[in-house]
């Protein structure tokens, strides 16, 4: 069975969202017809990747395995993918609250600025010290930006690295009982077309949430639910954690980053609910339990246990 999901009607919502005749000029819509994806064979980007050329833009998927290549650690192989392209939906990886994260951001935006690539859309996450930071050197580029702040996305338990974890029933993580708003890569994909294809949302930093706050042990208890499955989580030491990714060959930079972000950054101080989906689709996002449904019916959670 495929790892990946079905996507529901994706392209559609941003495509119905545009009446053909603002799809290509008027009021409202933007005049950037190309747009470089990077990130776009992952969960968000893959997403940004099938609405945009719904909606008859040109776009060029900016990965290792694109054509041409891109690689965040090879600057050789940025001008090929920035040529003649409009716009850019800036994904880094491994993570925009990695160690270096922003001089590499300084250094991609002001080569796509002088590259003719004016319109920049930058993924970020939940606020960190370095986050912020890349945040900053995107807004001092000279790009039309706007910057997404993400919380976890719903996608890391079906497509990401808690796939493997959930088939096994036993999710172990150093969360305790905070909360947290899982966001649908749906929904951010959908912020990321519209700000992408109409105007107005230059400047603009859109704080991304799903509807409510859920704690991992109650986001697992919905998937549990929804698979029929026995999935508990339990919560382990952060030093227990860091073990098991050091045997799963993690660098000392790497392991330290995701311990920082699942204790410092998940303290309490992220847990709250935002409207930037809202505000941008004017719509609410889509709830928790419908994720862990539509997933569960997909089989991605039984195909390997
Ligand atoms: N997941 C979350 O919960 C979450 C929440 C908030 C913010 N974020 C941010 O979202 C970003 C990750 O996005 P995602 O979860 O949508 O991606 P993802 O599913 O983890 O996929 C990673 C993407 O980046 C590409 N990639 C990996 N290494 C690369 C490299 N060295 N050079 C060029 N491309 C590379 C991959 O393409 P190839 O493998 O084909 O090269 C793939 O398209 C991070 O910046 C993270 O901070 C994530």
């Amino acid at each position: 069975m495929s790892a990946r999901r079905a996507i529901p009607d994706a392209a559609t919502s941003v495509a119905s969202g545009l009446p053909e005749s603002e799809r290509t000029s008027g009021a409202g819509v933007s005049v950037q017809e190309s747009a470089l994806v990077l990130g776009g064979t992952g969960k968000s980007g893959r997403r940004v990747v099938e609405r945009l050329r719904a909606v008859g833009r040109t776009v060029r998927v900016g990965s290792s395995k694109g054509n041409p290549p891109f690689r965040w650690t090879d600057p050789q192989t940025w001008a090929a993918v920035l040529d003649e392209m409009d716009a850019a939906f800036i994904v880094y990886s491994p993570d925009i609250a990695m160690p270096g994260a922003p001089e590499v951001i300084d250094a991609f935006t002001e080569q796509a600025v002088a590259a003719g690539v004016r319109r920049l859309v930058l993924l970020s996450g939940q606020k960190s010290e370095v986050g912020l930071e890349s945040e900053r050197r995107l807004q001092d580029s000279g790009a039309d930006w706007t910057i997404l702040r993400a919380a976890w996305f719903n996608q890391n338990f079906d497509e990401g690295f808690l796939r493997e974890e959930v088939c096994s029933g036993r999710v172990a993580l150093p969360v305790g009982d905070v909360g947290e708003g899982f966001i649908d890569a749906d929904d951010i994909a959908d912020v990321v077309a519209t700000v992408l294809t109409r105007r107005g949302h230059s400047g603009a930093i859109y704080e991304l949430t799903g509807p409510r706050l859920l704690t991992f042990a109650e986001a697992i208890a919905e998937i549990a639910e929804a698979t029929d499955q026995e999935v508990k989580y339990v919560q382990i030491s952060p030093e227990s954690y860091a073990a098991t990714l050091t045997a799963q060959g993690l660098s000392p930079v790497a392991v330290d980053r995701w311990i920082y972000l699942f204790t410092d950054l998940m303290d309490g101080r992220n847990a709250r609910v935002e409207k930037g989906v809202q505000q941008v689709l004017g719509r609410e996002p889509r709830d928790f339990t419908d994720y862990a449904r539509a997933a569960a019916a997909t089989g991605i959670w039984s195909s390997d246990r």
